[in-house]
């Protein structure tokens, strides 16, 4: 949390300050304005060690999930971007977003008590606060067949943003921490705590399998057990969610009684009555 007394610009001396992790952020590039984290990192990508992180105030050009935008207004929010070589196959991919938004899920709990668990992730991984959309994930990499050439995980929190840094046409579904929570938020703090819970279940995952981010997803997700809407080229359908499988997919049953996996791909989900 924040005293609102501190400096508005982010300080990467104060983040590496306040990391415990090996490699996830050991290396911070930060830039005052960037078109995208992504693209920067994915320019790049292949002269940047593992764990380097892409840190931007302002982006003029940020890029959501399935082509839209991301508003993304100077000093308001983390905007940022993970550089990643894990050795293992491109399949990899959907894994690493499960671990990013159970990573924000912890970050969020440890740096706010008001917030614990208040947090929720919607499938695939958006993240939601009362029901509005505070962040999210957006992923890509470069693969050959069997190998991982690397991954770029791009990390979008609203926090200090006010109203007016949205347009309006959002206002109904977008929120920031300090809109929910009228303080403003130290973002250095958050950044070092996103990263060592990253960190934290990226080895975990290395070593023991992705059993803990599913537990943590499982317990945070804004879906399970609720009537969806899957939209899908055009055409809507409804569903139940009844689970995540064991990589992440959406178990939902139709209104048939047939069960079926999603993978996140191109299937837009809505809870009932969302607007
Ligand atoms: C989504 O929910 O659609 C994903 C949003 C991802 C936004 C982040 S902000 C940092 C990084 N750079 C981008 O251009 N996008 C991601």
């Amino acid at each position: 949390m924040s005293s609102g007394m501190s400096s508005p610009y982010l300080n990467p001396d104060r983040i590496k300050n306040a990391l415990r992790t090996k490699t996830i952020g050991r290396e911070i590039i930060y830039l005052d304005v960037i078109d995208s984290t992504n693209n920067e990192a994915k320019r790049r990508a292949d002269l940047e060690a593992d764990g380097t992180v892409i840190l931007s105030e302002q982006q003029t050009a940020g890029r959501g999930r399935l082509g839209r935008n991301w508003v993304s207004p100077r000093g308001k929010g983390i905007w940022l971007t993970l550089i990643l070589k894990p050795e293992r196959p491109p399949g990899i991919i959907p894994t690493l977003a499960l671990i990013g938004a159970a990573a924000v899920c912890l970050a969020l709990d440890k740096t706010d008590n008001s917030l614990r668990e208040k947090v929720k992730i919607k499938w695939p991984n958006d993240l939601w606060l009362k029901e509005k959309k505070l962040g999210g994930i957006l992923t890509e990499m470069q693969a050959e067949e069997t190998n991982t050439r690397w991954v770029v995980m791009g990390i979008g929190i609203n926090v200090n943003s006010q109203k007016s840094d949205f347009p309006e046409e959002l206002w109904s579904s977008a929120t920031s921490l300090y809109l929910e929570r009228k303080h403003f938020y130290d973002r250095d703090q958050l950044i070092a705590e996103l990263l060592n819970s990253f960190e934290e279940l990226y080895l975990n995952f290395l070593q023991a399998g992705i059993g803990r981010t599913l537990t943590i997803c499982r317990q945070r997700s804004a879906v399970i057990g609720k009537k969806v809407i899957l939209w899908d080229k055009g055409t809507a359908r409804e569903a139940e969610a009844l689970d995540l499988g064991p990589d992440g997919e959406l178990v939902v049953r139709l209104p048939s009684g047939e069960k079926i996996s999603l993978f996140s791909g191109e299937i837009t989900l809505r809870l009932k009555g969302e607007t």
